[in-house]
């Protein structure tokens, strides 16, 4: 009796984007430059370059007014296409959108005192598009971007007054969309941040390694308390928000069952949950005080932090989960704790086109040990495959192999829920093609929706259905049922 069936009903089924690598527009109605449209577009997609900002690179990017080295200016103009793309949503049937705010166009300087309308007045149209359809936004509040002005200044989430610009923009969006939004994550990917720009908005190019992880965890600091203060302060706005986390999870496993290697695994698997466990239980975990004197951090706090996570502890645990990594003692070595993409080869495993590991039961794996570890609701918020599709000449794309992908990811997270995993919902990664956070590829498709773009950003912007269109409206329609 007490064994669930399914996924409950309510079961948010959806998709996931970012405002940077959809919405393009990146100039218009008083936006102001983000951190992500500074960021050049990869020579080669092994290479990400998510962190290679540099004063120089930054200072040419802010004279280059043209989107051609910087895709995430021209995303896939969600700007002007959102309501033809909500229009493909609902026909799929989705349940929910997850989607971010680009706080830059809230408060383009992002120490600006008063917010821009024409900003505010952006999102309420989108809302107002999701709710014709009774689809539930689940609004990310930091994705992957900030204010440039912010970096120029004060170098990012380095500084500790960044805090009370975010907490501006939150007040700001949470009085406004109060009663159009009830779902919020506080930082897309925290961990990101431990591996520079992107997530800190901290040039620290040219630092030595001990300096750069200075500066990295201290930037985590300043939004594990952004973060916390966000929570509670959004519970005052309106008491029925739903505010959580998010992490990239690396599910690790042994390379062999020499406990040493099991204890690698176990270590690094502690550096992806160190943060949940500050996010979900409200305090720093005590493994990491060893780190920190290993790595000769010294996080600077002030009177009062700790009271604010643990009064800020989010109300759900929400993650992106694409691929697993193997650890070992001899390789532990080369890890540092905030290295989570460094993983040796798994022989069970086949990889993506760009080398992800694709491994279905680390996602049930991975839901087992959260809701072990922290009975809170969880929430699959990214998931996905990126491919390169191909156009056949009468304009379909047949992409069976992203159907297995999902279809396998589902089937695991059915057997989660059947454990007694409480899960809420599932907004896959990408349900139209957007522009790779790593690479800035716009050929790393992930969507059920294609898009015709090029890399080169030429195309006519038309919206295709891929096979997968069909087969994921089955999956709504029938609450994951039929697979
Ligand atoms: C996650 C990010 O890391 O993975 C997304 O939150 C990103 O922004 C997604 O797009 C897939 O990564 P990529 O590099 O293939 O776009």
């Amino acid at each position: 009796e007490n064994v669930p069936t399914g996924f409950k009903d309510g079961f948010l089924w959806g998709g996931a984007t970012a405002a940077n690598q959809v919405e393009g527009g990146w100039n218009r109605d008083g936006k102001g430059l983000t951190t992500a449209e500074v960021v050049r577009k990869a020579d080669d997609r092994k290479n990400f370059t998510m962190s290679d900002v540099t004063k120089e690179s930054m200072a040419e990017a802010i004279a280059d007014k043209s989107d051609e080295h910087y895709p995430k200016r021209r995303g896939v103009d969600f700007y002007d296409h959102y309501k033809e793309d909500i229009a493909l949503f609902a026909e799929m049937g989705f349940k929910a959108y997850r989607m971010s705010i680009a706080w830059a166009r809230i408060f383009p300087q992002g120490d600006d005192q008063e917010p821009n309308e024409a900003g505010l007045a952006f999102y309420d149209r989108v809302f107002d598009e999701l709710a014709k359809y009774n689809i539930e936004p689940v609004v990310t509040l930091s994705h992957y971007e900030m204010p440039l002005h912010l970096t120029e200044k004060q170098n990012g989430w380095a500084s500790r007054e960044t805090i009370n610009d975010f907490l501006r923009f939150t007040k700001t969006v949470f009085t406004r969309y109060q009663d159009k939004v009830k779902y919020w994550l506080t930082f897309n990917e925290i961990n990101s941040t431990t591996f520079g720009f992107t997530g800190s908005g901290a040039i620290d190019a040219g630092l030595s390694e001990r300096e750069k992880t200075q500066i990295r965890y201290q930037s985590l600091h300043h939004q594990f308390i952004a973060s916390a203060l966000a929570v509670q302060q959004g519970h005052k706005i309106n008491p029925e928000f739903k505010i959580g986390s998010m992490l990239a999870r690396m599910q690790t496993y042994p390379a062999t069952p020499n406990p040493d290697d099991v204890r690698a695994a176990q270590q690094s698997d502690d550096a992806n949950l160190f943060f949940t466990d500050v996010q979900v239980r409200g305090e720093y975990p005590e493994y990491m005080n060893r780190f920190f004197a290993e790595h000769g951090v010294k996080i600077a706090m002030e009177p009062g932090d700790e009271a604010i996570l643990k009064a800020g502890k989010v109300d759900f645990l929400s993650f992106s989960y694409y691929m697993s990594t193997v650890t070992s003692a001899k390789h532990a070595g080369d890890t540092t704790m905030g290295n989570l993409v460094f993983g040796e080869k798994n022989p069970y495993l086949q990889t993506s086109e760009w080398g992800w590991q694709i491994d279905p039961v680390g996602l049930r794996i991975t839901l087992n040990t959260f809701w072990d570890r922290y009975r809170v609701p969880l929430f699959v918020v990214e998931n996905g495959l990126g491919a390169e599709d191909k156009l056949t000449a009468d304009g379909q794309v047949h992409d069976s192999y992203r159907i297995d992908y999902l279809r396998r990811h589902i089937e695991q997270m059915k057997e989660a829920v059947k454990d007694g995993v409480d899960l809420m919902g599932y907004t896959m990664w990408g349900p139209i093609d957007l522009i790779s956070a790593s690479t800035s590829e716009m050929s790393k498709r992930y969507g059920f929706i294609y898009v015709d773009q090029d890399d080169e950003g030429n195309g006519t912007l038309k919206r295709i259905r891929k096979d997968s269109f069909k087969w994921y409206q089955r999956v709504i329609a029938t609450n994951g049922e039929d697979l």
